[in-house]
């Protein structure tokens, strides 16, 4: 597919001096966790953190994303795979412009996470597990959704009738349960600082 297509790479600025202009470093931050957890809110508290320390830094998420370039996609195991190889591959050209990226996604499954790590480059790939217990997801039910996967009106829900696997070796695990939005931002952004060489 790829035999009639020429690339250019060689001939475009490198990531490298991408990144000495921004005076940052690209790398992906990979949010897990069940719809609900608070992936979407600590991803909030951690841009305007590294807004205020001058890192740019952009968001994608789960609703967002499937409302534009993967609206065609649903929730079965095929389409959520397909979602989540088009964000890591559209995240990746981010960290290759020298963006901090935070991905918020349910990822629910250590292959689709795989994919994710491998599309992106483990080097450039921190996972962050969201893992705030079912039930309080579902007790927020921010979005109402739970209580219709419980009425069976929304199939294929992460968590009711889909599975979620847990991450067994994430960087940092958060759970927005017991640990406060300030703390739970500030341990992401320290991470993020350790990862930062500034040029
Ligand atoms: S993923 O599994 O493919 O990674 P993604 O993060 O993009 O999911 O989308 C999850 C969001 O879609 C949830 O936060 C919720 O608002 C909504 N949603 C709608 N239907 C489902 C479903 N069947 N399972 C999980 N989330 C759903």
């Amino acid at each position: 597919m790829a035999e009639n297509i020429y690339p250019i790479y060689d001939k475009m600025m490198t990531r490298e001096q991408r990144e000495a202009l921004l005076h940052q470093r690209g790398m992906m931050v990979w949010f897990t966790g069940l719809s609900g957890s608070g992936k979407s809110t600590v991803a909030l508290g951690v841009e305007r953190e590294l807004y205020d320390r001058g890192i740019l830094c952009r968001i994608l998420d789960g609703d967002n994303i499937r409302a534009g370039i993967n609206n065609n996609l649903g929730f079965s195991q095929e389409d959520r795979m397909e979602n989540i190889r088009r964000i890591a591959e559209v995240g990746r050209l981010f960290v290759h412009t020298g963006v901090v990226t935070l991905a918020c996604f349910v990822s629910p499954t250590e292959d689709i996470r795989k994919m994710a790590r491998d599309i992106v480059g483990a080097e450039d790939f921190k996972e962050v597990y969201v893992s705030t217990p079912l039930a309080e997801c579902e007790r927020r039910d921010v979005k109402g959704l739970y209580a219709k996967a419980r009425q069976g009106m929304v199939k294929d829900f992460t968590g009711v009738s889909a599975p979620f696997e847990a991450p067994k070796n994430p960087d940092l695990s958060i759970d927005t349960s017991v640990l406060p939005l300030e703390d739970s931002v500030k341990a992401v952004v320290e991470m993020i600082m350790a990862s930062q060489v500034v040029k």
